[in-house]
């Protein structure tokens, strides 16, 4: 076997006249009768090889066979290309051949492995191994192999044990639907893939391991988006006598210390931190992407006693008026407002009032505004041109929609460089929301999580104001991260499972072992949870989660390449004791 001496996508001019032996891919073929061009691919580029008849006739025979995606080894010396091809880096050299050894053929390729293929994702996925020969696919999973080396680096260096905790495993409830799978030994029982590795990281806690990290793999059956896979990769980790300020400042170092191994970018630290009152007030969302303003402005004092009927009944209502100024002239035409208008609906908000100023006033507010108005919010927006974007109604959903309307515009405003970064811890988390859904308190986080100790004495009386000790590390807009302190005493867990709604049965039942381990000295701890998906789309500068998996699912949680899920043949059903039935037959 002719055995790789270099890759074809790092020959450089300077090696010219060296002999190489190159393996890979046939990327593109040009036979132009008496001398033959094949561009090989490996995983570091491609290189240009030649063959020519007259020097060669055996060899350009064989040569004459090749079709795209053929693999092979070839031998040959480097020489400097006549017409150097400066797009590429191996551009001023090729291979002049005088070996072929051809591993094997390569029937003609549903999609081209050229970078701007243009083939539609649904067919990329279902060929994906053909995708992952593209450079720029590949590159994406080696760096996320890089961001790996970098997180286990550091965690080792700080004392950190790598543990691995189950897959079959009972239900972790992290606010998702479970994965559950049939236990064949024992009827009509059902193991649940972990959620997250978080009863079980506590309980390494318990067991004295003092600090514990895994790469591990979580499993959620919930809606699908852009961010979220049904299932993903957590940096969780967890630690023993320790406070909120240790866990912040411990992430801090691994995080900068990732930016700097993976981009070479320095990170200054401690991160800014804001509290949840503040980030939604400020952004509208508890993910705030800071590298744009655009921050809401509380209208409520200027249309208080407005001529403006929507405005100013909301404000005796008690409800919201605000909004974001947008500087800049043209920034909208009518029916691009119309289109925002739509998508702010969508967030529950009853419309989109606008004021555009310039030299003069105009927007769906300008004939109705008072010049007294005008000039107040002339003020208030620093007198600039530009669109003051208003929506009024309940607050929560006031500030939902105009925290993605901030968004939006951004984007499509260009607001910000895409290549920068922008770290923020979020704070002070209330612990429970009311679910009008469920009629009954849910964690904000989950319920494992240690509510503030001067808040402890509400649990009874005012859950809703109890705050946690819980913070959420966010990055260019994205939840990279979450964790919190942990209740320690099991009395106190028992009773946060009561306020959700827990019977005392169900506490036995599902949480019954955790509780009791709680009760033989439990040291206090804490931790958090990266999604290194996530951490791999900030860090590879794409926007779509399935970027960066090597073989992903669709937002349908199907995987295309393989078909599944699939049904399970009649035989494996009565194995596992069970029946499908359909609608129809209940
Ligand atoms: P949480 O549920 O917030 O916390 O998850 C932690 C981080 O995991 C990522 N993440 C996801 N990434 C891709 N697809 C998904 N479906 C998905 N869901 C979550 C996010 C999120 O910030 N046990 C706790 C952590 C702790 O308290 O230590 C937990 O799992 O980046």
């Amino acid at each position: 076997m002719l055995k790789r001496t270099h890759y074809a996508g790092c020959l450089r001019k300077e090696m010219a006249g060296e002999q190489v032996i190159l393996s890979g891919w046939v990327q593109t073929i040009r036979n132009l009768g008496s001398v033959l061009f094949f561009d090989l691919r490996d995983r570091e580029g491609i290189a240009q090889v030649v063959i020519q008849q007259d020097e060669n006739p055996e060899l350009f025979s064989k040569a004459s066979e090749l079709g795209r995606e053929y693999v092979l080894s070839v031998r040959g010396t480097l020489r400097l290309r006549e017409n150097p091809n400066t797009s590429i880096p191996t551009g001023s050299v090729e291979v002049l051949a005088e070996e072929l050894e051809i591993f094997s053929p390569s029937e003609v390729p549903p999609i081209h492995v050229h970078e701007d293929d243009n083939a539609k994702e649904e067919l990329r996925l279902k060929y994906r191994y053909l995708d992952l020969r593209k450079k720029s696919v590949m590159d994406r999973l080696r760096l996320r192999s890089r961001i790996y080396q970098s997180l286990r680096n550091s965690l080792y260096n700080e004392g950190f044990t790598e543990v691995e905790t189950p897959i079959l495993y009972k239900p972790t409830p992290e606010g998702a639907r479970d994965y559950l799978v049939p236990s064949r030994v024992n009827p009509g029982k059902f193991y649940a893939l972990p959620q997250s590795p978080q009863t079980l990281k506590q309980l390494l806690m318990i067991g004295g391991c003092d600090k514990y990290f895994q790469i591990a793999k979580c499993f959620r059956d919930e809606d699908l988006r852009a961010d979220r896979q049904p299932e993903f990769t957590q940096l969780d980790l967890e630690m023993s006598f320790v406070e909120q300020e240790d866990i912040l400042s411990l992430n801090e170092r691994i995080i900068s210390k990732l930016f700097k191994d993976v981009k070479n970018i320095d990170v200054s630290t401690p991160f800014d931190r804001i509290s949840y009152t503040e980030a939604m007030q400020r952004y509208g969302t508890d993910k705030p992407d800071r590298r744009f303003a655009l921050e809401i402005i509380s209208l409520e004092e200027v249309f208080k006693d407005s001529g403006i009927g929507f405005l100013r009944s909301a404000v005796e209502a008690g409800e919201s008026v605000k909004g974001i100024f947008l500087p800049g002239s043209d920034l909208y035409s009518r029916n691009q407002l119309k289109t925002l208008e739509k998508k702010v609906k969508t967030f529950g908000a009853a419309g989109l009032a606008t004021l555009i100023f310039s030299s003069e006033v105009s927007g769906s507010l300008s004939r109705i505004i008072a010049p007294e108005e005008v000039e107040t919010l002339r003020l208030l927006t620093g007198e600039e041109d530009g669109i003051l974007f208003i929506i009024s109604g309940k607050e929560k959903t006031v500030l939902t929609a105009l925290g993605n309307l901030r968004t939006t515009v951004a984007k499509e405003k260009e607001l910000y460089d895409p290549d920068s970064h922008d770290f923020v811890w979020i704070v002070d988390f209330p612990a429970f929301t009311y679910s009008e859904e469920d009629e009954r308190f849910v964690s904000e986080h989950h319920p494992f999580t240690m509510p503030k100790r001067e808040h402890l004495h509400l649990l009874d009386t005012d859950p809703a104001s109890v705050l946690a000790e819980c913070y959420d590390l966010v990055i260019d807009g994205y939840e990279s991260a979450s964790g919190s302190i942990r209740i320690h005493d099991s009395a106190l867990q028992s009773k946060v499972f009561s306020l959700l709604g827990l019977t005392d049965e169900e506490i036995y039942e599902r949480f019954g072992f955790f509780i009791e381990a709680l009760k033989y000295g439990t040291p206090p701890h804490g931790g958090i949870a990266f999604g290194i998906d996530r951490l791999s789309m900030i860090l590879t500068g794409t926007e779509n989660i399935r970027d960066v998996i090597a073989f992903p699912k669709t937002l349908a949680a199907t995987d295309l390449m393989s078909d599944s899920p699939t049904e399970a043949g009649k035989g494996q059903l009565e194995e596992l004791h069970l029946r499908i039935v359909h609608k129809e037959e209940k």
